[in-house]
């Protein structure tokens, strides 16, 4: 249905199901990039030319389109980064470093929000907690507020869809209550605004990073949303052209936020492909979208219950995107390897999230992610390549 959308497709007969590392652009996307280079490429915020005030004007409309697209305050609390890795290294290194003495985090992290705790000297009860999960990887609720309970200056680092599993963590809930605690929430959003909408007000989260690449928009851009009152407690982590306000031999005056943040010459076409990304998203409407996504995710989940010797670690309650597993007896490596050769692009391995499955007892899993694009088709295709892949391993 979408697919036509997607120039990637109309080029490759590949069966796509690894939509949790990166999208397929849309050409919107392709176009509003190609356009930027071959019409009006020019630095933004410096000069004050045709080309270059046009430049300036379609990346700040892109900045009023995040903050009204994820319904922030206000334009200064939308900053860009390269995506959310950056977003979390940022908050981690500008914000959390000294002033808090606990980070908690959940079980289902990718290494981006655990590898940034570790290099502050943070370790597993030394500065860093992990909450709980059922064996339905459900978020363990008694567990963080005894966590919050016993680390009255903490942040609360937390996904919010599962890269690997597709679990989706009630982050309303969460944010209430470390809120009651005094813990300030931060949210890796990577996984979330490609699958619903997301309003960072409704949640009253303190932080939000999403990701242009996994939203159909080009790889290298994001944006990190800080909420008002953190703009002035957040350190500059870089800074440099395009961030001061004057500068002489005896000091540097910084601009106010967004720009204090945002050192140097940016990603200019990355977030003008970003916003095309979320144009694109806003034109099929978040509610077809998202109905389309679960009848596809249950779709995939019924098909993968009828192999023979299946291990699933999760239903689809609180799910979307990712889905993983294993066959019993057989190594997800070689199953990436015979998917491949029948034109079947998933991910196979521990997908960035290693605490995780060393918790689960497995070195990795095999992990289907869709797209609005995906098809039914897709995953039968899909369905039958992995059956000959086992049949193949079987034998
Ligand atoms: N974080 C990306 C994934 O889950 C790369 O595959």
């Amino acid at each position: 249905m979408y697919k036509s959308d997607f120039p990637y497709f109309s080029n490759s007969d590949i069966t796509y199901l690894d939509n949790g590392a990166t999208t397929q652009k849309p050409q919107v996307v392709i176009d509003a990039i190609t356009q930027f280079y071959t019409h009006y490429c020019s630095n933004t915020h410096r000069s004050s030319y045709g080309s270059a005030n046009k430049a300036t004007m379609e990346f700040e409309n892109v900045r009023k389109q995040i903050q009204s697209f994820i319904n922030a305050s206000s334009l200064e609390t939308i900053i860009f980064t390269k995506g959310v890795t950056e977003s979390i290294n940022f908050v981690a290194d500008a914000f959390v470093k000294n002033e808090f003495d606990t980070v908690i985090i959940s079980s289902l992290e990718h290494h981006s929000n655990i590898v940034p705790w570790h290099m502050q000297g943070r370790n597993l009860h030394n500065g860093l907690e992990v909450v709980n999960y059922d064996s339905n990887l459900e978020f363990d609720f008694v567990h963080f507020e005894q966590l919050l309970q016993k680390n009255p200056n903490s942040f609360v680092s937390i996904t919010h869809v599962s890269n690997a599993f597709g679990k989706i963590q009630d982050i309303k809930k969460i944010t209430k209550i470390a809120h009651k605690y005094g813990a300030v929430v931060m949210v890796d959003g990577a996984q979330s605004l490609v699958h619903f909408s997301v309003d960072v007000k409704d949640l009253d989260v303190d932080f939000y990073c999403i990701s242009g690449h996994k939203t159909f928009g080009p790889t290298g851009i994001g944006a990190i949303y800080i909420k008002e009152e953190y703009l002035q407690k957040v350190k500059p982590y870089q800074t440099g052209g395009a961030t001061i306000h004057e500068v002489t031999f005896e000091k540097s005056t910084l601009l106010d936020s967004p720009y204090k943040f945002e050192a140097g010459t940016q990603n200019i076409a990355g977030v003008i492909g970003f916003g095309a990304a979320l144009s694109y998203i806003e034109d099929i409407g978040y509610e077809k979208l998202h109905n389309w996504e679960v009848e596809l995710y249950e779709y995939l989940h019924e098909q993968l219950l009828n192999i023979e010797d299946i291990e699933l670690y999760n239903d689809t309650t609180n799910a979307i995107g990712s889905k993983s597993f294993n066959i019993k007896g057989i190594n997800h490596d070689d199953i990436g390897i015979l998917l491949d050769k029948q034109k079947v692009a998933i991910r196979v391995g521990h997908h960035c999230a290693q605490p995780i499955m060393q918790a689960l007892n497995i070195k990795g899993t095999i992990r289907a992610s869709i797209a609005l694009y995906n098809t039914k088709e897709d995953i039968d295709k899909f369905i039958k390549a992995l059956n000959r892949a086992i049949g193949m391993l079987k034998d």
